[in-house]
């Protein structure tokens, strides 16, 4: 049963929850996570804990009746989607009119269905996004603590130059030198001497098995094995799962009940309970935190909150689309679902990208360089309340996301050119050669030095914070995890310094 009182609460699992929980821990405070989603650990019939990316049942998307895979179809075919049963799956969508995002739901959050890129940005980029950030802090201590608690790795090059599991980011990066265009490796948080062994057929595929998006079975240095792991063997973290903050609500000494809702695998409501604490930390993710606090200015429950809450949201410009190689240039049919290669033009003046060759993983030869460019989109959505619904709803337009196809259309029209190829207008559901009306990158609502002060302190309220990706404005310039996780970190140690052990 839920505790009715925990010192610290910390709503989700994700990276700037999992990082804050960590720190709480290790400094002696009992903390209670709350999850909304479940842990997965335990296999199902067919002895994995995730399913098969190619075959997907209930596991894999959060109470949907169908999969809403981001590639919508093949030669304008629905091959991708299947229909499934209602249950507590890894992956979400939110879908808000003119724009998606696809969330992880489960303990670990995104980490569980990302796709293990972790990119440190550009510290001019950096320092032009959050100015009032101390820069060299960041390079010098909590980028470096970040990454290490994390596990990042990169591809040995030797391998990764003959390896079948990477043709298809050759391929890509031939295309891209033939226009003048450099590519880099990604560091990940895949472990790629596993990567290595699956190719070999020295271990269970994973990456290999075309795995990602439903969860890997195998390889990935997920945040519960990684920080959330560290966090509970402090002895002072615990986890509770299938567990939804609904309602914060400020009582007069200062302290916070929260309003929980119970639910089983199936979305069963076993009940609505109370929780107490102190300091409280939202690491609901971009959507999630929002959502919370709009609903509490827009309700009554937190009338302090000021205007900033639910603004400065963006895409992190991410914009999807393929181009179709010759017959003789094959992608393979063996691709790991874990990138490796990033296009980096993120220097040019007007159309700034980094484009990520992602992976096809369709289990045969389909011929396509698929790409996720990350853009310098200047467009903000935001958040309001809709009272009928009791949720947050995005303002976002189709004509805010222009700049994105601008940027990537900028970059692969001289790759096409240059290679003589063309796009393919097949594969999202219609004839669009570019998707951005999704995001796998949410970021905002919650920004720092806007709605909170410049270490993540809602403004307006004193032990109320805000740990995760709300905080960066809508843009980070590269797959945003590591941002999260460094600046969750730089945080932590100023409210824990300051704020909790005085
Ligand atoms: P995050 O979203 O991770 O966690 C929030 C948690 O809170 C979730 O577990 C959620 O269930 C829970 N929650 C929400 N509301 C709640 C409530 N009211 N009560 C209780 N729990 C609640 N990034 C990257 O750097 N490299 C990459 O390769 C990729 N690839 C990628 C692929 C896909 C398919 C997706 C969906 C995303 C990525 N990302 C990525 C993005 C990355 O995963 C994302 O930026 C981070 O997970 C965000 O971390 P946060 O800490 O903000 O929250």
């Amino acid at each position: 049963p839920l505790p009715e009182y925990a010192p610290a609460v910390v709503v989700g699992t994700g990276y700037g929850a999992a990082v804050t929980a960590l720190r709480l821990g290790e400094a002696g405070i009992p903390t209670l996570m709350l999850e909304m989603g479940k842990l997965w650990t335990t296999p199902g019939a067919d002895g994995k804990v995730f399913c098969p990316m190619l075959n997907p049942d209930e596991r894999a998307m959060w109470f949907k009746d169908r999969t809403e895979a981001p590639l919508a179809s093949f030669l304008w075919l629905d091959l991708a989607n299947r229909d499934i049963g209602r249950y507590a799956g890894v992956l979400d969508r939110v879908n808000f009119g003119d724009m998606a995002v696809y969330l992880g739901r489960g303990v670990g959050g995104g980490s569980l269905v990302n796709g293990a890129m972790a990119v440190t940005p550009k510290r001019s980029y950096f320092e032009e996004i959050l100015p009032r950030v101390d820069a060299a802090e960041m390079y010098g201590k909590y980028f470096p603590r970040a990454n290490a608690a994390l596990g990042v790795n990169v591809v040995d090059p030797g391998w990764f130059e003959t390896c079948r599991s990477y043709q298809y980011a050759r391929v890509s990066r031939k295309a891209a030198g033939r226009a003048g265009f450099g590519t880099v490796f990604v560091p990940s948080v895949y472990d790629m001497d596993y990567l290595r062994r699956e190719e070999a057929g020295e271990v269970p595929r994973s990456a290999d098995a075309s795995e990602v998006i439903y969860g890997n079975n195998h390889g990935k240095r997920s945040l519960d094995k990684s920080y959330l792991a560290a966090a509970l063997g402090t002895g002072k973290v615990t986890i509770e799962t299938l567990r939804e903050v609904r309602e914060i609500l400020h009582q007069p000494d200062g302290t916070y009940t929260l309003v929980v809702r119970e639910i089983d695998e199936h979305g069963t409501v076993l009940g609505t309970r109370h929780v107490n604490t102190r300091y409280l930390f939202l690491g609901a993710g971009s959507v999630g935190s929002t959502e919370l606090l709009v609903r509490a200015r827009d309700t009554g429950r937190l009338p302090g909150l000021g205007e900033a809450v639910g603004r400065g949201w963006g895409t992190n410009g991410n914009v999807m689309c393929g181009r179709a190689n010759h017959v003789w240039d094959t992608t393979g049919s063996l691709q790991s679902g874990m990138p490796a290669l990033g296009i980096d033009n993120w220097a040019d003046p007007v159309h700034p990208a980094f484009a990520e060759i992602a992976p096809v993983p369709a289990g045969l030869e389909t011929w396509v360089s698929l790409y996720l460019a990350i853009t310098k989109n200047p467009e903000r959505g935001h958040f309001t309340y809709d009272a009928a619904s009791d949720s947050a709803k995005l303002h976002w337009t189709a004509s805010q996301g222009q700049p994105s196809i601008d940027a990537a259309k900028a970059l692969f029209d001289k790759v096409n050119r240059a290679n003589r190829t063309i796009y393919r207008y097949d594969l999202f559901g219609d004839t669009r050669a570019f998707e951005n009306r999704f995001t796998y990158h949410p970021l905002g609502g919650l920004v720092l030095g806007e709605a909170t002060d410049d270490y993540g302190r809602v403004k307006g309220y004193r032990n109320l914070y805000v740990t995760d990706g709300s905080l960066i404005p809508g843009s980070t310039g590269v797959n945003p995890f590591v941002t999260i996780t460094a600046l969750a970190e730089r945080n932590i140690e100023r409210v824990l310094a300051e704020d909790l052990r005085g």
